[in-house]
Formats: C-alpha cells, structure tokens, sequence
C-alpha cells in the first residue's frame, strides 16, 4: 500500500488492539460476513477521511471486504493511533495517510493523497475531505457516486453548501441516523470525554464543579457522566428548551460569564466558535481545567489564551499551563483539540460498532442507488436505522416483544375513545 505513517514497527501491536475493538463490534462483524460473500462494493474506490482509530480499522476491513479498494487520512491532527494505522498498512487494507501531531501542512497534505486516488465515494468525519475537492478539485466531482458524514459539525457545513445550491453530490448524513446520535454522540461523548480528561490531569472530579457548555446529545452525555463521577455539573446553552430540560434532568443552568467564576473544569460540547474567550478567562479560577470535545478547535479562544499569558509551559503530556499576569494558571487540554480522541482513545469500539455499521450500510445504499440520487444530504434509510438496532440488540443477547394482531389494529384505528 501506499503509506505516510509514523512507524511501521507499531503494527503488531495495532492489530492486536484492531482485535479487541472487533470483538466489541459485532454488528459491523456480520456486515462484514454478509459483504464478504456478496461483494456489493466490488472495485468501488473509497476514499476516508476519518479519525484513525482501532474502530475506523475495523470499519475499513468491512469495505474491503464487501470488495472496495480504500484510503484514509486523518480528520484530525491529534486524533490518529499510529499503531492502528501501521497495521492497516501492513496488512493491505488501505493506504493510509495518518500520522499523530501532524501539522496543518501535513494534514492538507494527506487530505490531498486520498484525493489522488480519485475516490468514487467520500466518507468523511468534519467535511474537509468534501472541503477540498469543492474548492480545489473540482475537476474530479464528476467521479463521485456519493458520499457520507460522520459526525455534526461536518452535516451542519453540508447543510449550508446544499442551502447555498454548491453541493455537487449526494452525501448521507450518518450522523443523524438514531442509532448513531442517540448512542454515538451522548453515551461515546460522554464517557470518552471524562476518559480524556481524567488520563490528561489525574484530576479528581468528585465534588469539583464541572461547567458543560452545550446541551446538545454530547453535552447530554458528558453532564450525566460526570455526575456520576461525584461532580456538581453546571451547563451553559443558548436555546431555551435544551436549558430547560439541562434544568429537569436536575442540572444548574446559567450563562457563562456566571459558570466561569466558578468552575473547575470547563468542557466545550457546542460545535460553535469562541465560547469560552478572553472575557471567561479573565474570571475563571487559579488552575481551572479547559477541555474541547467539539470537532474541530474553535470552541475555546487558544489566541487569546496566548496573548493574555506571559508563560506557556507544557505541564503533562495534554496539558498546557497557561500563566496569566495576575498569578493565575489556567490549563488546556490537548491544544483545544478533541480531549477524547487526543488524550484518550476515542469512543469505545461497543458504540462505535452503531456508527460504523451505517456507515458501511449507508455505502452499500449509495452503490444501490447509483445514478438515483440527486446532489443533496440525505438520511439514512430508516431501514437501515432499523436493522442496526436489531443486529446490536441481537448481539447483545436481548429479545424484545411484538405487537400482537389486537395492539397492532388498535394502534392503526382512530374509533376508540374514553
Ligand atoms: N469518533 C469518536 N470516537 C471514535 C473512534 N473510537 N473511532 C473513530 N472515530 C471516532
């Protein structure tokens, strides 16, 4: 294959990790069986953009599987797992352009090569892949089936391109299947967020006051985590009914010029720009702990964070001290990048198993469709939705009821009353 990874050496030790994910993912395991035999991929070129984990190695084995020929780049700089990434090279399932601390040129850079393959399908987590080849390689959409989305952030910015009538092709929003926010974002988020934040600082959280800033099904999942890790959780919002109900799941809300003064962990969960900024920083206590676990960097001020500092100094591994004139430090971590997929290792490969499940699904239905679809985002088949939740509950050993004759006609009649 061709490859830019850190170091090959690593491999071994990425298969065995790859190994264990898998026997967490048993969904995307009968995918994988079904693709093997039926081959509905044959001689598709995939080309991902995806954090490059031991669950995405799982994921890709799938495609080949089902027949695809495969390359995947980062979607972020700090998110690759050097071992999973050696393996997947070593082992001939893709080329693989993903090497952790990559800088931004690096990053373009392996963007770019997936892009040379001249994928016939995208898949992308964030939507710089997309990105690119609408902006710098639009000679090749004409080779694009379609495309899917991982995660919100990257369908929010399609949803703007489709507004905005520039989307050349069809992209499945995954994201926004409920077998994948509704575990996805709130249940991987929320215990993967407190992993990273807790293998960065070794901090105790019980009895600290954690501020949540976004109640969105991430930010759900982070508050409810972190109260049960002992923390009094305040969350910030901007839209009133996810306050409120922040507010009846017995969480305190409160702007965030207030939450600053008084929390010691900061977590950003928006998907939105400069939420917390000079102003927040200004009042946030000695040693207060700032985390990101939105997509992309943008969530906490890191400019103004610098300016405001008179000393930088990197403190532990995902930890930067930054020392205001006044004596006050104040830590970020993993450079405001993803905290769980910088500092820990992601979402467990058990929910991940959901996500990457429509994902293979969702490009199988695209390569069905081919030539049906029009160049908009889609959802994904409610089918589909439906037999991931089936094959997970399966997997997990769970039998649920039907209806029977009488409740399935009194739920389809209207006749009945008080
Ligand atoms: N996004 C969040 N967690 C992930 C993981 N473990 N693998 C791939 N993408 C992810």
């Amino acid at each position: 294959m061709d490859c830019d990874v850190k170091d090959l050496g690593l491999a071994e030790k990425g298969r065995a990790r790859i190994e264990w994910a898998d026997q967490e993912m048993r969904v995307l395991a009968q995918i994988r069986g079904r693709f093997e035999k039926e081959k509905p991929l044959a001689g598709i070129r995939i080309g991902a953009c995806l954090h490059v984990t031991t669950e995405t190695a799982n994921l890709l084995r799938t495609l080949v599987a089902g027949g695809a020929v495969v390359a995947v780049c980062a979607s972020n700089p700090l998110s690759t797992q050097d071992d999973a990434a050696a393996a997947l090279c070593e082992d001939d399932i893709a080329d693989v352009y993903a090497i952790k601390g990559e800088d931004n040129e690096t990053y373009y850079g392996h963007i770019n090569a997936v892009l040379d393959t001249r994928p016939q399908i995208t898949m992308d987590d964030g939507m710089d892949l997309v990105a690119t080849l609408h902006k710098e390689r639009r000679d090749q959409l004409s080779d694009l089936i379609g495309g899917t989305e991982e995660t919100t952030t990257g369908v929010i910015r399609l949803r703007a391109m489709q507004t905005g009538g520039v989307l050349a092709y069809p992209i499945v929003a995954v994201n926004d299947a409920d077998t994948k926010h509704l575990f996805d974002n709130r249940f991987g988020t929320g215990q993967s967020t407190i992993d990273g934040i807790v293998r960065a600082t070794n901090r105790l959280l019980a009895g600290r006051t954690l501020v949540v800033c976004g109640y969105g099904q991430c930010g759900r999942g982070v508050a409810s985590r972190a109260r049960g890790m002992g923390a009094r959780v305040i969350v910030t919002e901007v839209d009133a009914l996810r306050a409120l109900e922040a507010v009846m799941e017995g969480f305190e809300a409160m702007p965030i010029r207030e939450a600053c003064r008084i929390g010691d962990v900061f977590v950003t969960v928006t998907g939105d720009t400069s939420i917390l900024r000079r102003e927040h920083f200004d009042a946030m206590k000695d040693g207060a702990v700032l985390a990101n676990s939105g997509h992309f960097d943008v969530e906490i001020d890191k400019s103004a964070l610098a300016e405001m500092a008179t000393d930088v100094r990197r403190i532990r591994e995902f930890v930067d001290e930054y020392k205001l004139p006044d004596g006050r430090r104040l830590n970020l971590l993993a450079e405001g990048r993803l905290v769980n997929l910088a500092a820990a290792e992601g979402h467990p490969a058990a929910v991940m198993d959901m996500s990457f499940a429509n994902q293979a699904l969702a490009v199988e239905w695209i390569v069905q469709q081919r030539g049906k679809l029009e160049p908009k985002v889609y959802g994904v088949p409610a089918e589909i939705d439906r037999e991931v939740a089936g094959l997970k509950l399966a997997a997990m050993g769970i039998d649920i009821d039907e209806l029977t004759e009488e409740q399935a006609a009194y739920l389809s009649s209207w006749e009945h009353g008080t």
